[in-house]
């Protein structure tokens, strides 16, 4: 795994823009596989910034996102089918058919895995986006999840109920359930980008360098891929051996 450890969070955005654009413009066709969460956010808006200056498009990009909460419809803004569109996909020439994500409102929960795990196995991304939970969970693979899981739905742990209460109005309101690629699909892809930033994360940044390799901590599979660049601010770094550095 590649460790980059920067200044801050506006760095961080920075660097992982770079290797976006770097995908991007080799293959015009990429598959992007997109993160929600806090943590891209700055990544999408250099991409916005450069689509609107540089003329960077996305006319034949096409994307796949992580997960999705169960039984919220895609208008309902806390949705990540909502925030994907605010946050990134309105401001490029993206086409909204070449957009995917699991459908948090369908009725058959396994029908629709299985639709997801058939569109990921034809269209694997290029480039993995991947935000870290604060307890090493990747998407929504919480502790304990298979290394062999593809699109599964999940029961989110209280400790990612709470991280996610601060982008609802209360804790209660926080969705229970969720639909998430599993660990499996997210090796697939091609090249693995890690994003990690702020004090909160720096247990997970520990567990997911120098840690065993274990399902206790799901984002300590990603050292078993051949291609994962980890980009981490000095607070998410902070508790990372100086010569992992
Ligand atoms: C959620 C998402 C993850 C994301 C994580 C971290 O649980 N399912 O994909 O990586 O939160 O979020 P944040 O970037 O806001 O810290």
């Amino acid at each position: 795994m590649n460790i980059v450890v920067v200044k801050d969070y506006n760095e961080m955005s920075a660097k992982a823009f770079e290797l976006i654009k770097a995908v991007v413009t080799e293959n015009p066709k990429a598959v992007l596989g997109c993160a929600t969460g806090s943590t891209p956010l700055g990544l999408y808006d250099a991409m916005i910034r450069d689509h609107r200056e540089n003329g960077t498009s996305y006319k034949d990009v096409m994307t796949v996102n992580l997960d999705e909460y169960m039984g919220l419809d895609k208008e309902n803004e806390q949705s990540y089918a909502y925030f994907m569109r605010k946050n990134l996909f309105d401001h490029i020439d993206i086409k909204l058919e070449n957009t995917h994500i699991e459908n948090g409102m369908a009725s058959d929960a396994q029908a629709e895995c299985d639709r997801y795990n058939a569109l990921l196995a034809e269209h694997s991304p290029d480039v993995q986006i991947l935000g870290l939970g604060s307890n090493g969970h990747i998407a929504f693979n919480e502790p304990g999840t298979s290394f062999d899981s593809v699109t599964h739905a999940v029961d989110l742990t209280e400790s990612t109920i709470k991280d996610n209460s601060r982008l609802f109005s209360s804790e209660d309101e926080v969705p229970r359930r969720a639909f998430t690629m599993g660990l499996k699909n997210i090796m697939a892809a091609k090249k693995i980008v890690v994003l990690a930033n702020g004090g909160n994360k720096a247990k997970a940044v520990h567990g997911l360098v120098c840690g065993a390799i274990t399902e206790d901590v799901p984002a300590s599979i990603l050292r078993m891929h051949s291609d994962c660049t980890l980009i981490c601010d000095e607070a998410a770094a902070s508790l990372l051996p100086k010569e992992r550095i």
